[in-house]
């Protein structure tokens, strides 16, 4: 099966990260999906933004979370990567949602709750998800492994990710301890017997953020479910995906 391709922050190797530029490109690109970080403004809305700090992709300053959602789209996004478009702001979960939800477009939704609490994002999130009926099209990622089982908790038919970073001992027996569906492992630790030995174990293996034509096809003859990538249509040529 050839890999299910996920825009990274959208198509951000060329697009301001996680703004709607980015995923618009992404699906242009014919992605099969966008991975995109979420978080909570003061006032509790979900928002779509990587860093909890605004400097380096806008022209706020301070933290996400100690603004409202009315403050935080004053400010543009493109700080990191220039847009030539007049409004780049900061998108909430809920326009991308909305925007996505008539298209086949799937979702790889990472909770950026690892470093600062985010009071009830899983439930926020979740319900969003419900709303736009696009619980089979949606995976939930997190650094925070606790979080994705109060996600599960919150429903068992939510897919949820354990997302992790450098080695991790037998990452298939941590992840059937959090109940994830799928493992989400950082290229430098990709290899095929991890691969081979993550589904003997029932899991599907995405590999994050894999962006040379060269690492894409690596990956792919290790039998990953899916790849994270910032170039989603270099991918798709890279694996000759119609
Ligand atoms: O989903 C994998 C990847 O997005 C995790 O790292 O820092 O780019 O959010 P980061
Ligand atoms: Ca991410």
């Amino acid at each position: 099966m050839t890999p299910l391709i996920y825009a990274h922050r959208g198509a951000s190797g060329r697009y301001p990260e996680n703004t709607m530029e980015a995923f618009r490109a992404a699906v242009r690109r014919r992605a099969d999906g966008i991975e995109l970080d979420v978080q909570l403004s003061k006032d509790d809305k979900v928002v779509v933004i990587h860093d909890h700090h605004l400097e380096r992709t806008t022209n706020g300053r301070g933290t996400v979370r100690q603004h409202t959602w009315e403050e935080l789209k004053k400010f543009r996004a493109d700080k990191a990567v220039p847009s030539r478009q007049k409004h780049i702001r900061i998108p909430t979960l809920r326009e991308v949602l909305h925007t996505f939800a008539p298209t086949k477009l799937r979702f790889c939704i990472e909770l950026k709750n690892f470093f600062f609490a985010q009071p009830q994002l899983e439930e926020y999130v979740i319900g969003l998800i419900r709303q736009y009926d696009l619980t089979s099209r949606t995976v939930i990622s997190s650094f925070n492994f606790d979080s994705l089982l109060a996600v599960k908790e919150l429903d068992p038919n939510q897919t949820t990710a354990l997302l992790y970073i450098g080695p991790l001992h037998n990452p298939w027996e941590v992840g059937s301890r959090y109940r994830v569906d799928e493992l989400h492992v950082p290229k430098d630790q990709l290899t095929t017997a991890l691969v081979s030995k993550a589904k003997e174990n029932g899991f599907r293996v995405v590999g994050w953020t894999i962006n040379s034509t060269a690492g894409i096809r690596d990956a792919a003859k290790m039998n990953v479910d899916g790849i994270i990538t910032n170039y989603p249509g270099r991918a798709r040529k890279a694996l000759h995906k119609p």
